[in-house]
């Protein structure tokens, strides 16, 4: 009998930031969270899990086919400790189970994007180990219930155990019980809502999501009113997609990107994430949106300088369409729109 998992999670992006811990051992946020996670067939990791009794003793992990540590009391060992447990106590309510909390675990997963690239890499990987566990143990847990574990893995990834529109709540237990993702709704809600990813540099970023909040959370005094209106953008966040609000939905996704650049910028020493082609692409974004003479595309950016470029598919060829035009690239990409470049909203002027 073999005992073997694989289970598939996407990236998710989000629209309200996570930045900052108020416990950095259990990973509780000092803000709740709110992201889109992206469709299964596009950026993903996959994980395949297996247990046997004829192991040799310890568990092992291979990321993108290099063998990686599991280090002692670290996040991943945190995760395979949890999920462990819940089987054992499974195991102990029915014997006629097989013991497979106690055997050696081999674990491979791969990503079909750059790793660490500010492409949440750790989101998708840490979600995608936890659900791969779960899959294997055959454990009853909802996925929220399994976002509180993966959360400790890394904070962004508890919202990639579900599809859609995913809300991460802060919660308020110093257990972090009640830190845990919902889902606000589900991807079929609003299908005609594309991510468009600009990839402006895949190179490993210079600081890491896990320190940098932590600067910022010891550094910075413009957190402090970040905080006070996330909750705010929160609130409207979620009716603006439960009542499919783009105009709304854009507005506070680049009010809320923009404000946790300004964050790092204020932390000290700064830490930078945009560059000029970051820039750039804020200031198309931002003509594209005027010259329309409504929002209809959003752009957010996370611990690096790529852009997300939120919009309705009926948008999407313009979108394409412009950033063909001023960021040419040698390399090929796929264009489901087949976009012509010549179809900019009248009034369109970058310079
Ligand atoms: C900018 O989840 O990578 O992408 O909890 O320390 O692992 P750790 O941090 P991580 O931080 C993600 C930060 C972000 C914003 C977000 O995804 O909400």
């Amino acid at each position: 009998m073999v005992y073997e998992a694989t289970t598939s999670a996407p990236v998710n992006i989000a629209c309200i930031k996570y930045w900052g811990k108020r416990d950095t051992k259990l990973i509780l946020p000092t803000n709740s969270s709110l992201s889109v996670t992206l469709d299964q067939d596009h950026l993903r990791s996959t994980t395949t899990s297996r247990v046997d009794a004829s192991f040799e003793e310890g568990d092992k992990l291979w990321l993108n086919g290099k063998e990686d540590v599991i280090k002692d009391g670290g996040r991943l060992w945190v995760c395979i400790k949890e999920m462990r447990a819940w089987r054992k106590e499974l195991e102990e309510k029915d014997s006629s189970l097989p013991p497979l909390s106690s055997w050696p675990l081999r674990i491979a997963s791969y990503n079909n994007f750059p790793t660490a690239a500010g492409l949440a890499s750790s989101a998708s990987g840490l979600a995608c180990l936890v659900a791969s566990l779960s899959k294997l143990y055959e454990l009853p847990q909802t996925p929220s219930q399994l976002s509180l574990i993966a959360r400790q893995g890394s904070g962004s990834a508890c919202r990639s155990l579900f599809g859609g529109f995913v809300a991460w709540r802060e919660g308020s237990d110093p257990s972090g019980n009640d830190s845990l993702a919902e889902e606000v709704a589900p991807r079929d809600h609003w299908p005609e809502m594309h991510a468009l990813i600009c990839v402006v540099s895949d190179a490993k970023k210079g600081t890491s999501s896990t320190s940098g909040m932590q600067r910022t959370v010891e550094t910075s005094s413009l957190l402090k009113n970040r905080l006070e209106v996330v909750p705010e953008r929160m609130e409207a966040i979620s009716q603006a997609i439960k009542s499919k609000d783009f105009e709304q939905f854009a507005k506070i996704t680049m009010i809320d990107s923009n404000s946790f650049h300004a964050v790092c910028l204020d932390t000290s020493p700064p830490i930078f994430y945009l560059n000029d082609v970051s820039r750039a692409i804020i200031a198309l974004v931002e003509e594209l949106n005027r010259a329309s003479g409504k929002n209809i595309a959003a752009y957010t950016f996370d611990a690096g300088p790529n852009a997300v470029i939120y919009a309705l598919e009926e948008n999407m060829p313009v979108i394409i369409g412009a950033v063909k035009k001023y960021f040419p690239t040698t390399e090929e990409f796929e264009d489901p729109f087949k976009t012509q470049t010549n179809d900019l909203p009248e009034g369109f002027d970058v310079r």
